[in-house]
């Protein structure tokens, strides 16, 4: 008898976990691109200092550089783990210190209130991680940040084998949201601040939006 059983070829349960992050976080963006495009085309998101650009589609983002590892389907080497294995093969690219540093991240949040529609506040811009420490398992950041209320710092931990991050945003009076967030093939998706006082974020590159 084996002791173990054998790998059938589908998802184990921390998998799973991570299939339900990740599926969540495409269906978050293909969600924020439509309602966020949707509100900047009718001018329901408000201007400020920089102007609001529509969140990038498949069509504008390098998988080509994020998928660098990829390999021809059917090959030997992943038949074991088939449905997890997309899951995260954009890992080892994006929460590299030199892609997480290259460039300059954007995105927006929204305010959610029980019972009311979701609010957007202006672009996030200005971001451009620093990596602060570098580990086998995760890296530390720290960037600016410009919103509608102003300045901010941000910082925090980029963990490498998951794709979560968990990330404080202090703006220049003290005060502070958490972000707790997760990488997918898309860009930095998550939420902030907590059940009652919060919402939605997506962070993406500059380089992938439209021009
Ligand atoms: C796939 O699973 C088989 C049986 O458990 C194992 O012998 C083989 O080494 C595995 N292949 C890879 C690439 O992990
Ligand atoms: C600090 O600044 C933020 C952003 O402008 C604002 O939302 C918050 O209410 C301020 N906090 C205090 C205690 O003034
Ligand atoms: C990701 O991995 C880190 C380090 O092992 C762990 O602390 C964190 O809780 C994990 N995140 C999730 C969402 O499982």
């Amino acid at each position: 008898m084996p002791d173990q059983a054998p790998n059938n070829g589908f998802v184990d349960e921390d998998d799973m976990h991570w299939m339900k992050v990740i599926m969540c976080g495409v269906l978050i963006t293909g969600m924020f691109r439509r309602i966020v495009s949707l509100s900047i085309d009718q001018g329901r998101v408000q201007t400020h200092q920089e102007p609001n650009l529509i969140p990038p589609s498949a069509r504008n983002i390098p998988f080509e550089v994020i998928y660098s590892s990829i390999e021809p389907p059917f090959s030997s080497s992943r038949s074991n783990d088939s449905a997890s294995w997309f899951l995260t093969k954009h890992l080892p690219v994006m929460t590299s210190p030199d892609f997480l540093a290259d460039g300059e991240w954007i995105g927006y949040y929204c305010h959610v209130r029980v019972g009311r529609q979701p609010t957007w506040d202006p672009m996030m811009h200005g971001i451009n991680f620093e990596i602060t420490a570098d580990y086998a398992d995760h890296c530390a950041v720290r960037s600016r940040g410009d919103d509608a209320y102003g300045p901010s710092s941000l910082f925090g931990t980029v963990h490498k084998q998951n794709g979560s991050l968990q990330i404080t945003k202090q703006y220049e009076n003290g005060t502070t949201w958490q972000w707790s967030a997760v990488m997918t093939p898309f860009g930095i998706v998550g939420s902030w601040g907590s059940s009652i006082w919060g919402g939605w974020f997506w962070l993406w590159k500059r380089s992938w939006s439209p021009a």
